[in-house]
């Protein structure tokens, strides 16, 4: 089995990036095949400093490495360093139909705010069939945003299949479990549209800082409260052992607390949870050469399978 996904560099990685999508991505590496890339011709649909996009894309390399995306066992690389998957783009747009782009949610919510949509935005999900089928991809671990995507990546690989014969190996979404789950500083869904992030390798004065400003509710300090329903202990849960835990959720059926103990807690916890990357990703960062061969690797191994299945598409349509 052949695991494919792929994470936009629009800004630097936050704990619901980790938690939601990276972990995960790591796990996977160890069970199957694994292709994980950087989608940076997706984000420069949304990006346009070029400075900015280079310097993401190179931070998302060095943070997939630092939090322990294996080189020896996952092949990384940088979408645009694949062009064969451009080429497969247009192929799979001559026969993609108008209605199923116009549905998809990224072009429809912005045409739905009455913006002016590009031509990118509008097709973004043909690049995504085509980053997907380039690798003959079998399963795509993606958020539960990303999975109307998915199906209709599906919908294009079938109709293709249909004209011209079996090209394309059909792929199934695998909805990450807790995707969409973390929340942010002002517990609603952790992202970056909504300014409520906390970066996974932000300094860590700013963090505590970011941590201890968080806005919390004006119950009495002696109320028993329900930890479930507080952000700051969903926060705390992501990074503390069961015990820890368990204690902390005890404290607050009991009451008689103050949330700054909490987030204090939170803070060395988290801490120290990504201590190792973080010391990983200082390393990683003196050794510009070493990024940019596993780059240049995963570059190669990609477009060496892309080129195969770009072939067996051209072929079978009527070229070469
Ligand atoms: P953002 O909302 O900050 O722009 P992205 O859409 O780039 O984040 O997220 C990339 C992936 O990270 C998503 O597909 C999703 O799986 C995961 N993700 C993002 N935010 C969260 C969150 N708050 N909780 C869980 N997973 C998340
Ligand atoms: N669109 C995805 C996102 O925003 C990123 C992405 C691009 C992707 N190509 C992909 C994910 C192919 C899975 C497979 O999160």
């Amino acid at each position: 089995m052949k695991v494919l996904s792929g994470i936009q560099p629009t800004g630097r990685f936050h704990w619901g990036n980790y938690f939601g999508a990276i972990q995960q991505y790591i796990d996977l590496q160890d069970e199957e095949e694994a292709y994980y890339f950087i989608a940076n011709l997706h984000a420069l649909t949304s990006i346009r400093d070029p400075e900015l996009l280079r310097q993401h894309t190179r931070d998302a390399a060095l943070d997939l490495l630092a939090l322990g995306l294996d080189p020896a066992r996952a092949i990384l690389f940088v979408q645009s360093d694949v062009p064969q998957v451009s080429e497969l783009t247009w192929l799979l747009m001559t026969g993609t139909p108008m209605g199923l782009l116009e549905r998809c949610h990224a072009y429809k919510e912005k045409k739905d705010k009455g913006l002016t949509a590009e031509a990118g935005l509008f097709t973004y999900p043909v690049l995504m069939a085509a980053d997907i089928l380039a690798y003959d991809s079998n399963i795509v671990p993606v958020g539960a945003d990303q999975v109307q995507h998915i199906e209709v990546c599906r919908d294009l690989a079938r109709s293709f299949n249909h004209h011209f014969g079996d090209v394309f190996v059909i792929p199934e979404a695998k909805v990450l479990a807790d995707a969409a789950k973390v929340p942010g500083t002002d517990g609603e869904k952790m992202s970056k549209s909504y300014d409520n992030t906390i970066e996974v390798f932000e300094d860590l004065g700013a963090q505590k800082k970011k941590i201890m400003r968080i806005p919390t509710d004006s119950r009495a300090l002696e109320d028993p409260k329900d930890p479930q329903q507080d952000h700051l202990f969903q926060l705390y849960s992501l990074f503390a052992d069961e015990d820890p835990k368990q204690e902390m959720a005890a404290m607050y059926r009991r009451g008689g607390f103050g949330y700054g103990e909490v987030k204090k807690q939170l803070v060395e916890v988290a801490e120290a949870f990504f201590a190792d990357a973080r010391s990983r990703r200082a390393t990683l960062e003196n050794d510009a050469d070493y990024v940019t061969g596993v780059l240049d690797e995963g570059a190669q191994r990609a477009s060496a399978k892309a080129s195969e299945v770009l072939a067996r598409a051209q072929n079978a349509c009527g070229m070469g």
